[in-house]
């Protein structure tokens, strides 16, 4: 007794079937344990424009950084706090940085001025262009 190509083929497509969903179940397995591990895929770098030129203080404040422009030099630092991740402000009068969450301090050029952070901030690549956008962020 054979069976037909027609029916040899209906009875291997549950079995392709499942072995692809086995796969996929694998896949949906490995992927945390690899994440847990420490693999990462590496996030893609993001250009942010800048419409706008600099106040009088040379400070510009973004969602994500805050640019700096003064005595020629332009530079971004990151807003997320190395310590737990809260988000770091610019304190104008004082002239430094600081996260709200643990009061930790941190100069214009991003150096811990006062922990519990105990890394510097991460900087950003600047652009500066003549005409608009006057900044292109890298971050
Ligand atoms: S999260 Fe910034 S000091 Fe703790």
């Amino acid at each position: 007794m054979s069976l037909s190509n027609t029916s040899r083929e209906a009875a291997q497509k549950p079995r392709n079937n499942r072995r692809m969903l086995l796969g996929l179940g694998l896949l949906a397995l490995i992927f945390p344990l690899l994440r847990f591990v420490g693999f990462r895929v590496p996030a893609k770098p993001r250009k942010i424009e800048i419409n706008t030129t600099a106040p009088a203080n040379g400070v510009l404040v973004h969602s994500d950084f805050i640019l700096f422009d003064r005595d020629g030099a332009s530079w971004a630092l990151t807003r997320k706090c190395t310590h737990l991740g809260c988000k770091v402000s610019y304190h104008e009068q004082g002239n430094y940085l600081e996260c709200p969450c643990h009061q930790s301090r941190f100069s214009p050029e991003g150096k811990v001025v006062n922990g519990p952070a105990k890394i510097d901030l991460v900087a950003y690549t600047v652009e500066k262009r003549d005409t608009a956008p006057y900044y292109v962020v890298t971050i």
